[in-house]
């Protein structure tokens, strides 16, 4: 049940609330059932999780390209074997989120039989929140390293156009009875999505997120979104970091690279073309689970015991506050600003769907 609006800009839904409203609007644009609630559940986690930045507020971005015949809404996937526990897949323009998430359950399934699974995704689309995939192979008892590549958001260190993406970087591993470990992140100092939403919002970038289109460091948000690039972390080490995912995912599963991955903002001539590696194995290949389990717990305890830095109130494994907001939103409900859902509410009435209470 939703709080029901809260004031006039915010309003509360639960999670079954707001997955009902993208299920049926993606079922609208042609899904079929499943993947439409596979869409609809990786959506919503980005915005349960505090990563709203790639939660509902994309999804008339996507409906928008499948419309165009961008994106196929029912792609037919098959697996090609290229050894027992490797196998290439050809998303076929389908929303990433399906394609990635039948890729790591494929991925599970081999290394559930021989301890990993190896597979390599082409003619896919861009796949939300990363963690979504790396949650899917740990709570399924397995550790992954899930890598995309994106589109063109930052240049080769010495450069100033942009040519390799914000792809996320994500390795997780569980740790029964304790936190699990879930880095996700964005080569770049923040994901484009921060940039957007601060431009949307009218506020201010902190110097060194972005460059403006003449090469210069800019606080406007505008003017990185307009011809601009992004910043890796940690100069070159961090643009070569992204370009190490654009080799794996690009590069070498056969989906584009070097720059020609489409802007799902920009480019409506063609499909993104966007790659994704997925790397799944048992924890437990090289000691018996619960001594790893042991072990991880162990990790946990000693990082939470290190002395603080000043300022600091608490050490978080990564992943971590985003598992509690989770925790708190599924308790209290996913607070969106109404601005945010208004293009959903069009979208929604137009499409004679029912909105959630409140909206
Ligand atoms: N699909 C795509 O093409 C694409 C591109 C860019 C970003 N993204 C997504 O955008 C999201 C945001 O990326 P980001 O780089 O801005 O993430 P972020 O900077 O918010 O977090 C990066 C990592 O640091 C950890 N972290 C943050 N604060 C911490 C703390 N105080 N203590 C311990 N760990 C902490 C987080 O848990 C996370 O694992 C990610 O989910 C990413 O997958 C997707």
């Amino acid at each position: 049940m939703s709080d029901s609006a809260d004031d006039k800009g915010q309003v509360t839904l639960d999670r079954a609330e707001a997955e009902g409203l993208a299920m049926a609007l993606l079922r609208a644009a042609g899904l079929p059932a499943d993947d439409a609630a596979i869409a609809a559940r990786c959506l919503v986690r980005a915005d349960l999780r505090g990563v709203d930045t790639h939660g509902m507020i994309r999804l008339p971005g996507y409906l928008d390209r499948i419309a165009k015949g961008l994106v196929d809404p029912a792609p037919k996937l098959d697996f090609e074997a290229v050894a027992p526990n490797v196998a290439r897949l050809d998303g076929k323009n389908g929303l990433g989120f399906v394609v990635a998430t039948r890729a790591v359950d494929h991925a599970i399934g081999m290394a559930r039989e021989l301890g990993l699974g190896l597979i390599g995704v082409r003619n896919s689309t861009h796949y939300g929140m990363a963690a979504t995939y790396l949650l899917q192979a740990i709570d399924a008892g397995f550790a992954a390293m899930v890598l995309t590549n994106a589109s063109p958001a930052m240049p080769p260190w010495g450069g100033r156009a942009e040519m390799f993406g914000t792809s996320p970087f994500a390795v997780g591993v569980p740790a029964p009875g304790s936190v699990p470990f879930v880095l996700d992140m964005a080569p770049t100092v923040v994901a484009r999505g921060k940039i957007r939403k601060a431009a949307r919002e009218g506020r201010m970038i902190p110097e060194g997120w972005g460059l403006d289109a003449e090469g210069r460091n800019t606080t406007d948000p505008a003017a990185v979104m307009a011809g601009g690039v992004l910043l890796p972390i940690g100069g070159p080490k961090g643009a070569g970091l992204s370009m190490m995912l654009d080799i794996l995912c690009g590069v070498l599963t056969g989906a584009r690279y070097g720059g020609e991955v489409g802007d799902q903002y920009k480019r409506f001539d063609r499909p993104q073309g966007v790659g994704h590696f997925i790397l799944v194995m048992r924890p437990d290949l090289f000691l018996p689970a619960d001594e790893i389990a042991a072990r991880m717990g162990d990790l946990v305890t000693r990082v939470k015991a290190n002395p603080k830095a000043a300022g600091a109130d608490d050490i978080f494994m990564p992943g971590e506050i985003e598992a509690r907001r989770e925790a708190a939103r599924l308790a209290h409900g996913i607070p969106y600003a109404r601005a945010d859902l208004a293009p959903l509410v069009d979208l929604a009435r137009a499409g004679g769907i029912a909105l959630p209470k409140g909206l």
